[in-house]
């Protein structure tokens, strides 16, 4: 190939990354919150920030690792208040990813981080579902949502939570533990883990992400996990790397949002072309898309350049997202069947 032909082939690909039908599996919805959407909620709601104005808050954006990004993520939030704030949140989401050929997304939301502040369990699912529904009805993006626990907090207060949980199951598909890792193992959560399951929840977790690989290995072991949302330090243990393809857990992997917390360096040197070479069942995802500077495709596009990627990594990743997802096996099916039309239609096909 000349190197014209390589970079025509490079930029059909990229083509084909924005156009390609993709399900997303990590991502927060409050971590959706755009500077100026936190200046207009806190506005309307006589919140205060820290910040002047929306530069000086985009400009603190500039995170050192995990937990300085979670300390303004969680102060951040407090602007979120009423129904109208949290459909507002996930509908601004869904507009912008439906743009970016978003078909399916299983999307968290951390109770605590509000009802802490006083807001109702209630008020919270009641805006974030609405939205999933007129979003379902006016962009076709189907959804699932996913309650996670703060592991910062006690055993007890995730129980209070998935009390007050009860009456909203039917909006629930899955719990989900996120916040701080290091210092809060994941056999804290192991009852309420057990309890979720046994109510019929689905089950993923945070692991490997600022925590070791032992904290991979206790998720799987203790909380029974579908999906690991980062693991990308499972490296440091090549018998937990064999675990992981042998049993093909999921995944859910979030470049940027690695990069701009210190837990990868580059992208460069980042293992998503190893991890596709050994079998790992990995995916893309944006995590808090509005803090760590792109949405999915920004992130797809990232690795693609940075793992110079070819169609058929791509292509794998976006199978995987699919075969990942809590939908049944006919949705998955028809998402299979969309996603290879979109590349047959870029010349990405089986022959292509
Ligand atoms: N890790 C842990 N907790 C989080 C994250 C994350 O990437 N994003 C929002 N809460
Ligand atoms: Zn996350």
């Amino acid at each position: 190939m000349t190197r014209t032909e390589s970079h025509d082939r490079k930029q059909a690909l990229d083509e084909f990354i924005k156009a390609m039908p993709k399900v997303e599996l990590h991502l927060h919805i409050e971590g959706t919150l755009e500077p100026e959407s936190a200046f207009r909620f806190a506005q309307r709601n006589g919140v205060s920030l820290d910040f002047e104005n929306v530069e000086a808050l985009r400009r603190a954006y500039d995170f050192e690792n995990l937990q300085s990004f979670l300390d303004l993520y969680n102060a951040t939030m407090s602007v979120l208040c009423t129904e109208e704030d949290f459909f507002d949140l996930t509908w601004d989401y869904l507009a912008r990813v439906a743009e970016q050929n978003v078909v399916h997304t299983e999307i968290f939301f951390d109770p605590q981080g509000h009802t802490r502040r006083g807001i109702p369990f209630a008020t919270v699912v009641a805006g974030i579902s609405r939205a999933l529904e007129a979003g379902r009805q006016h962009f076709g993006i189907s959804s699932r949502l996913i309650l996670c626990f703060w592991r910062h907090l006690s055993e007890e207060d995730a129980f209070a939570t998935w009390a007050q949980a009860q009456p909203h199951l039917d909006h629930i598909t899955a719990v989900g533990l996120d916040s701080s890792e290091v210092g809060h193992p994941p056999e804290k959560f192991q009852r309420v883990y057990a309890a979720a399951r046994a109510a019929g929840l689905k089950a993923v977790a945070h692991a490997g992400e600022e925590g070791g690989p032992d904290y991979i290995r206790g998720t799987l072991d203790t909380l029974q996990v579908d999906r690991i949302d980062h693991g990308i330090r499972c490296f440091e243990d090549s018998a937990l790397v064999h675990r992981l393809i042998d049993e093909q857990t999921p995944l859910t992997l979030c470049p940027l949002s690695n990069l701009r917390l210190g837990v990868s360096k580059n992208l460069v040197s980042y293992n998503l072309a190893r991890m596709l070479a050994l079998g790992l069942n990995v995916c893309i995802n944006s995590d808090d898309p509005a803090y760590f500077g792109g949405y999915i495709t920004e992130n797809l596009l990232a690795v693609r350049v940075a793992q110079d990627l070819v169609a058929a990594q791509v292509l794998t990743l976006g199978r995987n997202a699919i075969d990942a997802s809590f939908l049944g096996a006919e949705d998955k099916a028809a998402l299979h069947r969309r996603l290879e039309a979109v590349a047959v239609e870029h010349g990405f096909g089986p022959s292509g």
